[in-house]
């Protein structure tokens, strides 16, 4: 079975999120189980550098605004699998984020940068592009690839199967009606059962529509998304197809996340034999300025510094937590506002709070290593990666109840502590209050040697390898 996955970043050569780890891992993952998997990436600079072996295929002459469009195809050097690149200069060519200008905005032209990524992806499906190779199921991720399955559906020939990933459904590629004339859709398409949503066109939209199945990346929030409250608008759309959609969870590539051979920390660390955590942590402290102190719990946050991760929480039950005597380091970027609370608690604490505002992939490994506590309070979160990174580092992740963060952290309640299933701290309402009592929780335990470390053992030991989200996505291919 051929499997052509469709996805605007992949680790290590585009990143904003998640969503990037996610296509570097998966594709390696179903190919492993004997699936012949490709992937289709847009020529965004550290792709078209990134690549290995990339050979012209195709030229396709001008698409969507630009003069020149070639298809080219290489191979990811990590895995190997071969990979299909979108060389189209005047798309793609911009460096920094692939989504946003220098100013912060979207780029002007993003409904047809990402059009062409499915308008391509439909073309390879019909054969008319790689006559080596054509897929039995396009399977494509987030908005971005949205349209995949609008233009497949679009070609009556075309008998392809359509797998839509939801990884976040805030973001729901919307862009005014008048963009719809740029697109190379049939006027019939842009209804309220269409693309048409309030107004507006939703990339996202189309991928919910026009897809045979839809997928998003854990059970709980499968669920969540078909009510008001985590819809976004689209939950009466998801609701009429309930019957296509499912839960099926991200997975931990191991060979990146992995304590005991992990080249961004200095000491190396099992489930074992911990010492090496102990000197990570003195280490860490050290690169930030925090008091060298193994005794203080030292809770961290490797995120987007956004409401949606309940950053703001966070600031808010700061005093209380510096009140146990813990510390706090916080790497991440985003809401200005956010930052800026980040800063002043680190120019008011410097001994306790530090602050690193940006991107660093190898400082979040010493991150997830150093930490006691791995916070993630978030309001909304489709998967989240972060905690499944720090339970394989035996540093406790301490998150709200939604999502993926309710599918993959068990409270330390007495209950669950006796039955020795308790793998973190779980809180329940997005407010500062419950946040608070959590974070106390989590000293009073800190406490507790033996207790600790039983809960540490216990959330290094979880399988959460790609191997089974595989099988299901797999399984899910089949079906199909
Ligand atoms: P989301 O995709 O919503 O941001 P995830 O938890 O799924 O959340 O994935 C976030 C990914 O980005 C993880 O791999 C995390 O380690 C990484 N990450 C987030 N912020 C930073 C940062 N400032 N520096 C390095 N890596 C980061
Ligand atoms: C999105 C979500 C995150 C998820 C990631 C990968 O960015 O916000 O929860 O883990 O996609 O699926």
């Amino acid at each position: 079975m051929r499997i052509l996955h469709v996805a605007a970043e992949i680790y290590p050569l585009v990143k904003t999120g998640g969503l990037a780890d996610v296509a570097a891992a998966l594709p390696p993952a179903l190919a492993e189980r004997g699936l012949d998997t490709r992937i289709l990436l847009p020529g965004l600079p550290g792709i078209l550098h990134g690549v290995a072996d990339l050979k012209p295929l195709i030229r396709i002459g001008p698409a969507f605004g630009a003069a020149i469009v070639t298809l080219r195809l290489g191979r990811l050097r990590d895995s190997g699998l071969p990979a299909y690149v979108i060389d189209a200069p005047f798309l793609y060519r911009r460096d920094g984020n692939p989504y946003l200008g220098p100013d912060g905005h979207d780029w002007g032209d993003n409904h047809r940068r990402f059009a062409l990524l499915g308008w391509i992806a439909a073309h390879i499906a019909a054969g008319e592009l790689d006559p080596d190779w054509e897929p039995d199921v396009v399977h494509a991720h987030d908005w971005h690839a949205g349209l995949a399955p609008a233009y497949i559906a679009q070609n009556p020939g075309l008998s392809t199967a359509t797998v839509f990933t939801i990884h976040n459904l805030a973001f729901r590629g919307l862009f005014p009606l008048d963009c719809y004339a740029d697109l190379c859709l049939p006027g019939r398409k842009l209804t309220p059962r269409g693309l048409e949503f309030h107004g507006q066109i939703s990339f996202m939209k189309a991928g919910l529509v026009y897809s045979k199945r839809l997928t998003t990346v854990s059970p709980t929030y499968a669920r969540e998304i078909c009510t008001p409250e985590f819809g976004w608008g689209l939950e009466g759309v998801l609701g009429d197809r309930g019957a296509a959609l499912s839960g099926i969870l991200n997975g931990v590539d191991t060979t990146v996340w992995n304590p005991g051979t992990d080249r961004d920390i200095d000491r190396t660390y099992t489930v074992e034999n911990t010492a090496g955590k102990k000197s990570c942590k003195l280490d860490l402290q050290a690169e930030l300025g925090l008091k060298q102190d193994a005794k203080v719990p030292l809770f961290a946050v490797v995120s987007r510094l956004t409401s949606q991760k309940g950053m703001d929480l966070l600031l808010a039950a700061l005093p209380e937590l510096l009140g146990e005597g813990a510390q706090l380091a916080v790497l991440g970027t985003g809401e200005s506002g956010l930052e800026a609370g980040f800063h002043q608690a680190a120019a008011a604490n410097p001994e306790s709070v530090a602050v690193h505002v940006g991107y660093d992939e190898a400082l979040s490994h010493r991150f997830m290593a150093g930490a006691d506590v791995l916070l993630v309070p978030s309001r909304f979160e489709p998967c989240g990666l972060t905690q499944l990174y720090a339970l394989r580092y035996g540093t406790l992740p301490l998150v709200r109840k939604v999502g993926g963060l309710a599918d993959t952290v068990a409270h330390a309640s007495p209950a669950n502590l006796a039955q020795d299933s308790a793998t973190g701290f779980v809180f329940n309402d997005a407010n500062s209050r419950a946040l608070t009592t959590c974070l106390h929780e989590a000293c009073a335990l800190y406490r507790d040697e033996n207790a600790w470390r039983q809960v540490q053992r216990k959330g290094m030991t979880q399988d959460f390898s790609w191997n089974d989200s595989a099988a299901h996505y797999e399984a899910l291919y089949r079906s199909l």
